[in-house]
Formats: structure tokens, sequence, C-alpha cells
């Protein structure tokens, strides 16, 4: 007989079917909870609730790992490519050489967009967030890229024309908030040096690729790829269960990763780094404020949601940090007072009992400048990355045969039933 939980409630007992996953993981399955006895769960922030099953992205937050279809993130940071590790999560397994070929002819082929965008781009003010600006792009490509006839290629001419487009929306948007001409992507690089290109070459400085530089930027992407049931992805698959089109689904995933407590945080620790350098450059006061209860000043870059122990993420980036800078011959002061940062928080009795270890955006900050990144497009760099993860979770909540649109339920707390008061008697 399967395992079963029992729940007692005002006298009667109720058998909830336990679901266990590959890795052991297991979890009560409240499907038929409130048909069964009319009671909810409530829990906020979903910190205990599984809103799917899934076979994209395992995360052992407790002993720091992270694999994609199963394989150690840090295997495919050392051997794979941004594009193979896209075809991997996006399709289930590594493509072979032929369909690597054929991918990356579709993403080369793709790679324009419409030259009617740019005008959208001139009319947004000067001063708009990149990310405010990526999202709404990405919405309004549904416009210039209407619906496919049939799934099948709405999913692989859809997927591939958002992987390479909005690569080449998010160099066209720091271009443009330049002043500068825009550049084309081109058909003889590939995937991250195309990028770097678009962002950087100009007619009076030629862009050289530097081999360390794409290395640095394929990691980096590699490890964005995909994070499990994250806030952006869930607000992907929320809102893609309305089944609204991929784009509009990105999009959301999109606004919801812009926010400092999620991927805006890569930017929010640059600026805390910073202003920490500018007070001189002592960590010590800004510990002292992030276990203040009274203060809501957090250390960005610090903690997370389901890892206990060190981000598996954040140990690759700090590696490439100090490679990268060294290879570049950068001497970052905020690469000092990261690294002052986080040896005084190890040792500290408060953020050891929280079991508050860097996260992935402690380190990836320092890697983005030192690429030549401007800080506001750091989140961008994240979503680039985050996009395959986003599509491989869309498309696997498209074929889950226990699709169910999603909408949660609430515990009203609001007044009971109020007359209402016409204006002259208020
Ligand atoms: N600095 C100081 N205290 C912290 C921090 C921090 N960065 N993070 C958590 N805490 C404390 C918090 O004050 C609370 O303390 P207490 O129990 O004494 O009240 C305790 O740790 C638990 O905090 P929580 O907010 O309930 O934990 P959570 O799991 O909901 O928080 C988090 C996860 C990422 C929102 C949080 O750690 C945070 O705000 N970190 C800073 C922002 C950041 O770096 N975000 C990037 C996350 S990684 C990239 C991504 O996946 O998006």
């Amino acid at each position: 007989m399967s395992d079963t939980a029992k729940l007692e409630y005002q006298g009667r007992i109720y058998e909830l079917p336990i679901v266990e996953g590959t890795e052991g993981e297991k979890a009560i399955d409240i499907s038929e909870l409130r048909n069964q006895s009319g009671l909810i769960t409530l829990d906020p922030g979903y910190v205990n609730t599984g809103s799917c099953t899934s076979a994209i992205t395992f995360v052992d937050g407790e002993n720091g790992i992270l694999r994609y279809r199963g394989i150690p993130v840090e295997e495919l940071a050392e051997h794979a490519t941004f594009k193979e590790t896209a075809y991997l999560l996006i399709n289930g397994r590594l493509p072979n050489r032929s369909e690597l070929t054929r991918f990356s002819v579709l993403l080369n082929d793709h790679s324009l967009v419409h030259e009617d965008m740019r005008e959208f781009f001139s009319n947004f003010p000067r001063a708009s967030h990149p990310m405010g600006i990526l999202s709404s792009m990405v919405n309004t490509l549904r416009s210039f890229y209407p619906e496919l006839q049939t799934m099948e290629e709405e999913i692989n001419i859809t997927v591939t024309r958002l992987l390479s487009k909005v690569r080449t929306l998010a160099a066209m948007s720091y271009k443009i908030s330049r002043g500068h001409r825009v550049v084309y992507p081109r058909p003889d690089l590939a995937y991250c040096a195309n990028f770097l290109n678009m962002m950087f070459d100009s007619p009076v400085r030629p862009y050289e690729i530097d081999q360390d530089v794409v290395h640095a930027l394929r990691l980096f992407w590699v490890l964005h790829a995909d994070h499990e049931q994250n806030c952006s992805t869930s607000a992907v698959r929320l809102v893609g269960s309305a089944r609204v089109n991929l784009y509009a689904a990105i999009s959301s995933g999109i606004a919801a990763l812009w926010g400092p407590l999620h991927g805006g945080a890569n930017q929010a620790v640059i600026e805390m780094l910073e202003e920490i350098e500018e007070k001189g450059g002592d960590v010590k006061p800004f510990v002292k404020r992030a276990k203040d209860r009274n203060d809501p000043f957090r250390l960005m870059g610090f903690g997370h949601r389901i890892y206990k122990a060190y981000d598996p993420r954040a140990r690759i980036m700090k590696k490439i940090c100090d490679t990268l800078l060294e290879k570049l011959h950068i001497r970052d002061p905020l690469l000092e007072i990261a690294k002052d940062l986080e040896q005084t928080v190890l040792e500290d009795d408060w953020f050891v009992e929280h079991r508050l270890y860097p996260n992935v955006d402690f380190y990836s900050g320092i890697v983005l400048r030192a690429i030549g990144i401007p800080t506001n497009m750091f989140t961008v760099m994240f979503a680039i990355g985050r996009l395959p993860g986003w599509i491989a979770q869309w498309k696997e909540s498209l074929d889950d045969p226990n699709w169910k649109l999603g909408r949660p339920r609430q515990i009203y707390i609001g007044p009971s039933l109020t007359k209402f008061v016409p204006l002259e008697e208020r």
C-alpha cells in the first residue's frame, strides 16, 4: 500500500497520499483536501508548498547541490556552452552534433528584430530601467511575430526566436540608451561572443573579443540558466497557466526577476559595496545593521530561500571572479570589500545560526563590471541567462497531464457583511 499522511480534524481522519520524487523528497498531496474536508492550507510565500512536479532542475539546499536534468552544474560549467545548456533544459537531453548545428542555425536566423521595434526604444524616457524596457519589449514581440499554425511550430520557432531576440533586444537597449548606433548580430560569432560584440563594438573602437571574457560570460549564463520554482519561474508558470502566449509569460518572469530580493540583487550588491567603499571601506557597521531587527537593511547577496549551505553557483562565481580580474589585470576595490564582508559574515555567530551564506549574486556583479556591463544592465544579464529555464518550465507545464489554471485560495479576514452607506450620510 502506498504511503499516506493522516490528518485528524473534528473527529474525522483524512488520509492524504504521499508523493515521492526521484531524489527522495516527499510531499503530502492535498489536491483532494478541500473536496473531502472543506479545509484549505495556508502557506505565506509558499515556503512549504510544491506547486508542481518537475523533471528539469534538482536543488538540494541543505547540501548545496544543483543539477540540470540530472547533470551537476559544476560539470556543465566546466564543459557545456550556454547554447548546449539551453538545449538540455528545454529538450530534456544534451544535443548531438547535428542537433546542435541546427539549433545554432535557427538561433542565427532569428537573431534580428523587426526594424520598427527601434521606434519603441526611442520613446522610453532616458532614465527608464532596462528591465522595464525588456519586459515591455518581450511582450511587444507578439505583435510583430504572431501565432504560428501548429503548436509544434509555435513551440520550436517561438522558443528559438525568444532565445535569440532577447539577447539582441538587450544589446539594442544598451546602445540606444547611450545614443549609439545599434550593432547587428553576426553569423560568424557564437552566442556569447555575438552578444558582447553587439554590446561593445563601435565604429570608432572595434570590439576585440577576448576569450577569457567570453568564458566568464558563458559561465555566468550557465549558472543562471534555471533554478526550479523561484519567484520569476513561478510567475511564468502561473501567468502561463492562463494559456497566454509565451512572450507574455516570459515578460511577467522578467518583471518578477527585476525585484531586489530576486534577480535585482546583483545590482543591489554592487550598490551596497559602493556605499561601503564611500563610507571608508569598513564592513562591520553594515554587518551590525543587518543583524538589527529594528532595521530593515539586509546584506544583499546573502541568504537564500532554498540554500541553507553555500550556494554552489556562488562558489564557481567567486572562482571566475578571481581568475578574470587577474587575467584582465583589473584591481577592483569592491572585490576586496566583498571578500572582507564574506569573511566577516562567515565568522559571525548570528549569520552562522541563521545559515546565511553568499548567494549567486554576491560575486556576479564584480564579474559583470569586469566585462564592462553597466550596473543597471546586471539584472538584464540574469534574465538572458534564466530564459532557457523559464521556457523549459513553461513547456513542461503545457505537457503536464495534471495541469490546472493557477488559482490560489485565501482566508478572508476583512469585515463581515456591511451595509452600503449613501454619500450624504457618511
Ligand atoms: N541579511 C540579513 N539578514 C537576513 C538576510 C540578509 N541578506 N537574509 C535573511 N536574513 C534573515 C532575516 O532577517 C530573518 O531573520 P529573523 O529570523 O531573525 O527574523 C531570517 O534571516 C530569515 O529571513 P527570511 O526573509 O524569512 O528568509 P527567506 O528564505 O524568505 O529569504 C531572501 C530569502 C533571498 C529573500 C533573503 O535571504 C534576502 O533578502 N537576501 C538578500 C537579497 C538577495 O541577495 N537576493 C538574491 C537571492 S539569490 C538569487 C535569486 O535566486 O533570485
